[in-house]
């Protein structure tokens, strides 16, 4: 069916319709199957390895690319292991990202596991792993075994009930509404003790945010390191139901112009057409409202503390939900290809003077709630 741009009509109630010669045809709705995991009211399942990782998979990760590969041993173990083929080498050349999302992983499935009375043991890399900075990359070796034992008298944590409400929220947030410097530090001291920073700081605020900015920037117009952006898009509710993953573009705005080809994988890597412009635009706008800041510090950067930091990254995520806070990571200035380097250098030396290694920084404040990212089920996941 051709169609031209008054053929598109976006209704009132967010839906998106086409009238051709046939009539009026309906393209667009939201994703229908792809949140479907973040729905946990059903019973538990009665392993609670299964109901652990049912969890587990509602972690933040690289990308939303959900490396995780799930082996369950005997009756109450499992080993954890990274699919390969879903890890993002231009922007994470050391899969040191990719790793603190399996932290993550590994924190929601412990607490989740605590929740119905187990302790969940973690021994991580059983077998061993190359070093996390430019030293090599994970490979078929496990990520972590695990253990379950039920313990007797254990409390459920507090953040527990924040996992299905925990978001990345990449909206723009309420410039006129600043976060309170003791928010801020309710946030920050959800890490494990671990070394988690915060400021409310305007100078230094934009500071950050200008970093923030270059480094979005040299992302978006290095080709190859977007190209990797960009194929992991799903564009509009079908692909994203067909494949749970990715970054998910969504919405009657998204589903338009993909119907009249104006946003398509081929336009938004190419800086001279119209998709790509708007989306630096957008992005620099989401980037810009930024009136907090957080960031997760280590003092290595070894696989046991990229994992660490993905544990306290999303502690202090569910905080921030059971806050009420918004929060959004932006790695572009973290991240480790050539380009990129120097404003790296710049935000290590405004960010940990004294020395360490960030691992995440995110914007905090106000914004409006936005959906659950798409998941695959647990069922994918397992091996
Ligand atoms: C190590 C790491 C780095 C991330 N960096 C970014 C980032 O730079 N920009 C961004 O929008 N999201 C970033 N995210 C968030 C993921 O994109 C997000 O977790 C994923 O899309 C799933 O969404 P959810 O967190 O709302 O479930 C990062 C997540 C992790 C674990």
């Amino acid at each position: 069916m051709a169609v031209s741009r008054r053929t598109v009509i976006v209704s009132a109630a967010g839906g998106l319709a086409l009238v051709g010669a046939g009539g009026w045809w309906r393209v667009a709705r939201m994703p229908e199957t792809a949140t479907a995991p973040w729905d946990l009211s059903g019973p538990a399942p009665a392993d609670i390895r299964l109901d652990a990782f049912r969890h587990a998979i509602l972690a933040p990760s690289p990308h939303n690319l959900q490396p995780w590969r799930i082996r369950l041993d005997g009756e109450d173990g499992a080993t954890l292991f990274c699919d390969l083929d879903r890890r993002l080498p231009q922007t994470d050349p050391f899969d040191r990202q990719v790793t603190i999302g399996f932290g993550a992983f590994l924190e929601l499935a412990r607490m989740a596991a605590r929740a119905r009375g187990y302790e969940m043991e973690i021994l991580p890399f059983p077998e061993g792993a190359p070093m996390g900075d430019r030293a090599g990359r994970l490979d078929s070796r496990p990520v972590a075994s695990l253990k379950f034992k039920a313990v007797a008298g254990l409390s459920s944590d507090p953040l527990f009930a924040q996992i299905p409400e925990r978001r990345s929220n990449r909206s723009i947030y309420d410039m006129a509404r600043p976060v309170d410097r003791r928010e801020l530090r309710r946030l920050t001291s959800n890490g494990l003790d671990w070394r988690v920073r915060g400021t409310t700081t305007p100078d230094y605020v934009a500071q950050i945010r200008d970093l923030a900015l270059e480094a979005i920037a040299i992302e978006t117009k290095t080709l190859r390191v977007h190209q990797e952006t960009v194929a992991v898009m799903r564009i509009g509710a079908r692909e994203v139901d067909a494949r749970p993953d990715g970054i998910d573009l969504t919405g009657p705005g998204v589903e338009a112009g993909a119907a009249l080809g104006l946003i398509t994988r081929e336009k938004l890597v190419d800086p001279s057409s119209t998709a790509f412009g708007q989306r630096l635009t957008q992005l620099e706008k989401i980037y810009a409202a930024a009136p907090a800041f957080i960031w997760v510090v280590t003092d290595r950067n070894d696989r046991t503390s990229q994992l660490t930091a993905g544990r306290v990254y999303v502690r202090v995520n569910l905080a921030a939900a059971l806050l009420g806070l918004a929060m959004h990571p932006m790695s572009q200035a973290l991240q480790e290809y050539p380009e990129v380097a120097d404003v790296h250098a710049r935000l290590h030396a405004l960010l940990v003077p004294e020395g360490g290694r960030v691992q995440m920084l995110a914007r905090v404040g106000y914004g409006p709630a936005v959906p659950p990212a798409p998941r695959y089920p647990l069922a994918a996941k397992l091996v």
